[in-house]
């Protein structure tokens, strides 16, 4: 029995504290769509603990591969140096799903250590040193990936940051031939998350992969919150029917564990190789019950075609929250199960999501763009369980416009 008072002192006196106001949710359990607190309430995950638990937490498909592979082994050698049946089936399988030629893969621990891979990738590849990001994008926390974040109260405190990134506005293809000879890799999230769920006209991608062929310069798609079925299709860019050099994967890939890739063509990853040897390894990248389990939950999702379940979701979600939009609730868009609730002040979005909270629903407004709330729910989240949490918000929204 976990003794609430005692975990919450231990909590706020010996964990580094990087919420300002964190939710403090006591966790005892988490299944589904659900997070239970040790006081015995529910609370329906509207964010899927940001983007994680598409197939539902505790997935027993990837509780069960979990138990099979833990007395097998942990840990055995660092990266690349042995065969792993979970990490090599794993990487095959997003082989059979990924865009074009992308069939290898580099498994880190996380998104942002991911994200590095790909911008050491690209450097060697090119041989050049500048990178292209985009206004309000969002790669991590690292300081590789920081420095493709543009906006400044982020990133002034740590400058300055170790790269000379370029920054465009996003979705606007005039401003993409900006992108020279000199630029290493362009860096874009297919949706910007944290930037406020934001989708660009379908002109942008298809004008970006070809400012990129003119160039020289990789074109590497952050798919970190948008891979894996969420958006309605296994990957974002599938959408735009473009294909990326370099693309990145976390969040839901570890079925719950800790798992990021990045992936490629074969010919690019091989310069990987040597020159130095051993240039990019990792002791834990692609741990082998983060591979078993990420693996049981990618068959979950594909045996339930979930991509395709996001995106029937995806539409009911937004015809139930359209009628609400009003002076209160400005827009409502998305893509698939990745929504993005618009309010008319920073204010008014606070007043929502702490209510929405306290009414037991999980959920919050992006990093950078405090009007939007971000909804990612499970791709399994069942019928009642939405009639339930469209039911929350509506009451929500009507009253704090009342
Ligand atoms: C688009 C995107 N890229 C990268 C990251 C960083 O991933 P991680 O937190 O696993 O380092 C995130 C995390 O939210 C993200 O949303």
């Amino acid at each position: 029995m976990i003794d609430r008072q005692r975990v919450t002192e231990l909590f706020e006196k010996h964990v580094c504290q990087t919420s300002p106001a964190p939710l403090g949710i006591v966790v005892d359990r988490a299944v589904g769509s659900w997070i239970w607190d040790v006081d015995g309430r529910a609370y329906l995950d509207l964010l899927s603990g940001i983007g994680v638990a598409g197939i539902g937490h505790c997935n027993p498909a990837v509780v069960a591969a979990i138990v099979d592979q833990a007395p097998r082994y942990l840990h055995s050698l660092v990266y690349g140096e042995s065969v792993q049946a979970p990490q090599v089936e794993l990487a095959g399988m997003i082989a059979d799903l990924a865009p074009g030629d992308l069939s290898v893969s580099f498994f880190a621990n996380s998104g942002t250590e991911a994200i590095e891979g790909a911008l050491k990738l690209a450097r060697k590849h090119t041989r050049r040193s500048k990178f292209v990001a985009f206004r309000g994008g969002y790669h991590g926390d690292t300081t590789g990936s920081l420095a493709l974040c543009d906006n400044l109260v982020y990133r002034t405190p740590f400058e300055p940051l170790q790269f000379e990134v370029d920054f465009l506005p996003f979705g606007d293809v005039a401003a993409l031939a900006g992108i020279d000879e000199t630029v290493a890799a362009v860096i874009v999230e297919p949706i910007q998350g944290e930037g406020g769920v934001r989708i660009p006209g379908d002109e942008f991608h298809p004008a970006l992969r070809a400012a990129c062929d003119r160039s020289g310069a990789l074109l590497i798609h952050d798919e970190v919150m948008t891979g894996l079925g969420r958006t309605g299709q296994w990957f974002a860019s599938q959408h735009w029917g473009v294909c990326p050099d370099v693309m990145v994967l976390a969040k839901a890939l570890g079925g719950g564990l800790p798992l990021g890739a990045f992936v490629s063509r074969p010919e690019l990853m091989r310069e990987l190789s040597d020159d130095p040897p051993l240039c990019h390894v990792t002791t834990f990248g692609g741990h082998p019950l983060s591979c078993a389990a990420g693996l049981a939950g990618l068959r979950f999702a594909t045996a339930r075609a979930l991509p395709h379940r996001a995106e029937r979701q995806g539409r009911l979600w937004l015809d139930r929250l359209r009628p609400y939009v009003g002076d209160v609730l400005v827009e409502v868009r998305g893509r698939g199960m990745l929504l993005g609730l618009e309010f008319a002040t920073a204010d008014l979005t606070a007043r929502f999501a702490s209510e929405a909270f306290a009414r037991g629903l999980i959920l919050n407004w992006t990093l950078h763009r405090d009007t939007v709330v971000r909804l990612a729910p499970p791709l399994v989240m069942t019928e009642q369980e939405t009639d339930q949490a469209l039911g929350i918000i509506g009451e929500v929204l009507l009253s704090i416009a009342g």
